[in-house]
Parts: C-alpha cells; sequence; structure tokens
C-alpha cells in the first residue's frame, strides 16, 4: 500500500514549493502537483504544513559498551526515538576494544543493528594500530560499505589512539578515498588535569568540564588538521564545542584544505552552569568534550551560518543517572560520558534556529539531513525529496509546541539535558521506508524493519 502526501509545503537544501509526494513500495516514485489517489493509498493531508527529507543523524551510539557499561538506548529504542522525532536513518560507529579484530567488532554491530526500526550505517573505529589494520580498512572500503573511520584523540589508555596511529589511519584512508572523522581533544593532557583535580580533592560532575577546557580540544582540532593536510587526507571533526576550534576549521577551509564541521543541539544550546546543579544532578551533562562556558555557543550558531560547521548531529549515548552515571558519584572519572540527542534534534533546531531568526529552512533541513548524506555518500538515496529516493519524509506542523521531558521521551534514560525545553514546530507524521511509522504523537515501528545502507563516497 502506497502513501500520497497531499498539498505539503516541500522543503529540501535548495527547494520550496507546495506539492504532493507519491511513496510506492518504500521509494518516492512521483511529485507533482493535483496527484490521483491511486486504489488502497493512504492520503495525508499536509496543507500548512512543510515536508522535509527524513532527518539523518550520523553520529550516535546505540548500545555502546563504554566505560564500564552500556549506553542505555539500543538500536530499537534509540531508531524508534529518532522516528518520533524525524529522524529516519542513522549512522552508528562500531568501535572495537584495543586488540580486537575490526571485522569481529564489525559482525557483533551487525547483530545489535538488526532490531533497528529505521535504516542505518557504520563508520568503523580504528581504535589501535597492527599488522592487520590497514587490510581490514580495505576490506571496510571494498567490501562492508563502510568508507569512513572514527579516530580518537582522547581515551588515552582505551579506544583512542595516538598521533603515530592516528597518521596510518589518515595515509590509509587517502590510499582507499575515505574520510577519518576525528573526536579531537588532548588525551594525555585531559589526564593529567584529571589527576590533578583528583588529587586536590575535587571529585564531581563539574570537575569534568574543568579537566578538559576548550584549549585542549582547539589543540587537538589544529593537530588533526595539520596530520590530514600532511597526508592530504580530508577530514571530518565530530561534535566541535568550541571558539577555538571552529577558528582552526575556518582557516583550514580558507586555505582549501577540505575540512568538515560538526556539532550538536547540546553545544549550541546548553552552557556549563548545567554542572553547577545540586549534588550530583550534572552528571546528567557529563561528555566529552563537555558543554562549554557562555559566549562559545554564539561562535557555534555563526560558524553554521557561514558554513565552518555543515552538520548538526547528535552523538546519542544515554546513560542512565541511576544505575550507571553514579558509578561515578566519588569520581567524576566514572561517570560514564554521553546523553541522549536523537528524538529532539530537529525540534531543538527548528526552534532555537529557524523560529530564533538563526538558520533558514534550506539550512536546517542541510544540517540535519542533506549535507550529512552528501559527505556520508548517502545521497540522494537519503537527504533529498526526489523520484527514485527512499520515502522516509517528515511532514512538519509548524505551529505544534511542545515540552521536553524525561517523563514523556522515547529515550530509554531516566533524564533529560533539555528538561523543561519549550519546543515549536513538531513531526504529525514521519514516513520511514513508504510506511507511516510515526503519526499524531503515535509511534508505529517495527522491530527490525530498518535495512544496513552500504555507502560509497564520491
Ligand atoms: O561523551 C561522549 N561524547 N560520549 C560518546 C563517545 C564520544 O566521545 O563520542
Ligand atoms: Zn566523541
Ligand atoms: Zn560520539
Amino acid at each position: 500500500m502506497g502513501i500520497l502526501i497531499k498539498n505539503g509545503t516541500i522543503v529540501t537544501a535548495i527547494d520550496k514549493y507546495v506539492g504532493d509526494v507519491r511513496c510506492t513500495e518504500g521509494k518516492i516514485t512521483e511529485i507533482g502537483t493535483d496527484l490521483e489517489k491511486s486504489s488502497g493509498e493512504e492520503v495525508i493531508d499536509a496543507s500548512g504544513q512543510y515536508v522535509f527529507p527524513g532527518g539523518l543523524d550520523p553520529h550516535v551510539h546505540m548500545e555502546l559498551p563504554f566505560m564500564g557499561t552500556i549506553s542505555a538506548d539500543d538500536f530499537e529504542t534509540g531508531t524508534a526515538a529518532g522516528v518520533a522525532g524525524g529522524t529516519t536513518s542513522i549512522i552508528d560507529f562500531v568501535i572495537p576494544a584495543r586488540d580486537e579484530d575490526l571485522m569481529d567488532a564489525l559482525a557483533a554491530w551487525h547483530d545489535k543493528a538488526a532490531k533497528s526500526v529505521s535504516d542505518y550505517a557504520f563508520h568503523m573505529a580504528v581504535t589501535w594500530w597492527g599488522d592487520q589494520t590497514a587490510d581490514w580498512m580495505r576490506t571496510c572500503v571494498e567490501e562492508k560499505g563502510i568508507p569512513s573511520f572514527k579516530t580518537f584523540m582522547a581515551y588515552r589508555g582505551a579506544i583512542g589512539v595516538d598521533d603515530v596511529e592516528l597518521i596510518e589511519v589518515m595515509k590509509t584512508a587517502r590510499a582507499l578515498n575515505a574520510l577519518v572523522t576525528v573526536h579531537a581533544e588532548h588525551g594525555d593532557m585531559v589526564v593529567a588535569l584529571q589527576d590533578q583535580l583528583m588529587a586536590e580533592g575535587k571529585t564531581g560532575p563539574k570537575y569534568h568540564a574543568l579537566s578538559r577546557p576548550a584549549p585542549l580540544e582547539g589543540e587537538a582540532t589544529s593537530r588533526a588538521i595539520m596530520l590530514a593536510r600532511m597526508t592530504k587526507e580530508p577530514l571530518y571533526v565530530v561534535h566541535v564545542t568550541c571558539v577555538q576550534a571552529v577558528e582552526a576549521i575556518a582557516a583550514a577551509r580558507a586555505r582549501g584544505q577540505l575540512v568538515h564541521g560538526e556539532t550538536c543541539p547540546q553545544y549550541l544550546l546548553l552552557d556549563d552552569s548545567i554542572y553547577d546543579q545540586p549534588g550530583f544532578a550534572g552528571a546528567a551533562a557529563v561528555m566529552s568534550p563537555p558543554i562549554r562556558p557562555k559566549g562559545h555557543q554564539e561562535a557555534l550558531w555563526h560558524a553554521l551560518r557561514s558554513g565552518t560547521l555543515e552538520v548538526v548531529a547528535t552523538d546519542h549515548c544515554p546513560f542512565n543517572l541511576h544505575g550507571q552515571k553514579d558509578m561515578g558519584k566519588d569520581d567524576f572519572r566514572r561517570i560514564p560520558n554521553g546523553a541522549a540527542g536523537i528524538e529532539h534534534r530537529l525540534a531543538l533546531m527548528y526552534t532555537a534556529g529557524v523560529m530564533g531568526g538563526r538558520l533558514n529552512l534550506h539550512q536546517f533541513v542541510d544540517l540535519t539531513s542533506t549535507r550529512a548524506a552528501k559527505i556520508f555518500g548517502m545521497y540522494p538515496r537519503k537527504g533529498s525529496i526526489t523520484v527514485g529516493a527512499d520515502a522516509d519524509l517528515v511532514v512538519w506542523d509548524p505551529a505544534a509546541t511542545g515540552t521536553i521531558s524525561a517523563k514523556t521521551h522515547h529515550h530509554k534514560v531516566d533524564t533529560s539535558i533539555f528538561e523543561n525545553f519549550e519546543t515549536r514546530g513538531t513531526c504529525s507524521s514521519v514516513i520511514v521506508n513508504g510506511r507511516v511509522q510515526y503519526s499524531d504523537g503515535n509511534l508505529k515501528v517495527e522491530r527490525g524493519a530498518g535495512r544496513y545502507v552500504e555507502r560509497s563516497l564520491p
């Protein structure tokens, strides 16, 4: 059974027009005006509403084993929360343990992800360098549909790599026409500051932020850019949070280096006063890099508008305050790093970006869907409203309002870092692979309906 969306204002990264969209067998099959309903077709009246391409979140961690626990949303609940908020595909990170066979880790991720309700792809994290690593990277690109690799300059002694390993990853990726993505923080300096603060008896959540100040991110971003320049490898910097990193990316782009930057709603909308909440509550916002002092947020908005930053992802990686985050109640170094975000990315960006006068509708679509699809080799199948694209669509009611709360969200976690945030605009219907999976507040997802998307870069 197909779907006919009637009379919506169709908005893509470049176009805006009123029209109808027909979806048949999971694909967009016709776009026009006054399209007639075919027999058996479900009609969605989108008059007065927008029709956007489904959101693509290229930075999520579902059921990630990390810091002695596992992130709280699995692939089913996490992708379902995404659908409830208009995100219809994700790219998760396969993260092997140090010394683990990358192909074994990939097989384990495929097992976990098979229960996704919407489509998914993977980046491969290279967490160590050994005799087989280059071959595994080649297999990822040539046989597994994974042309992007993740490196962590932080998390030393766990999943982090040193510069020698990072250079090998970049050289190998360059030869494979693959893209290296990087978590940029000066890992050794973080450890030194953590140890110093703990020795001074500073154990609470706010010291997490003080152990990872912005200059450490700025330095690592600059270093990664320099290494990418020397190896002639393009670079994608994940979760950019601060002025220093933005300036490094802007300078690289100005001299013609291909460097992409991503940020997340929490870095645009929160400041480090979140760590001053009473007791242990600030632990909910312990993530790396941390939420920054006031001032950095406006620089990030500026960078989105100017194109220095091109993607808004979430780094969705939730941990419960009770039972997970509290592993670190006497030692901030043991608080699992990460927070939930996938459900509210579109609503927050629409509210603060579009309604806040900071972004136009095309920038909103580009930042939350189209650009990531292009950078990571999923366009036009994802991120577009064109005949032949996957029928992943959001019907967006601009008049609706909402309030974010852990009591009502679909994330499987006991807190929200955006608790009580008021939002404007919401999905009235979300179509995933040609099926309505969310409508008027009700999720109708199907465990396992998501498909693995193989990618290749142009
Ligand atoms: O704190 C975070 N960001 N947790 C997830 C892992 C990562 O660094 O992206
Ligand atoms: Zn990271
Ligand atoms: Zn991450």
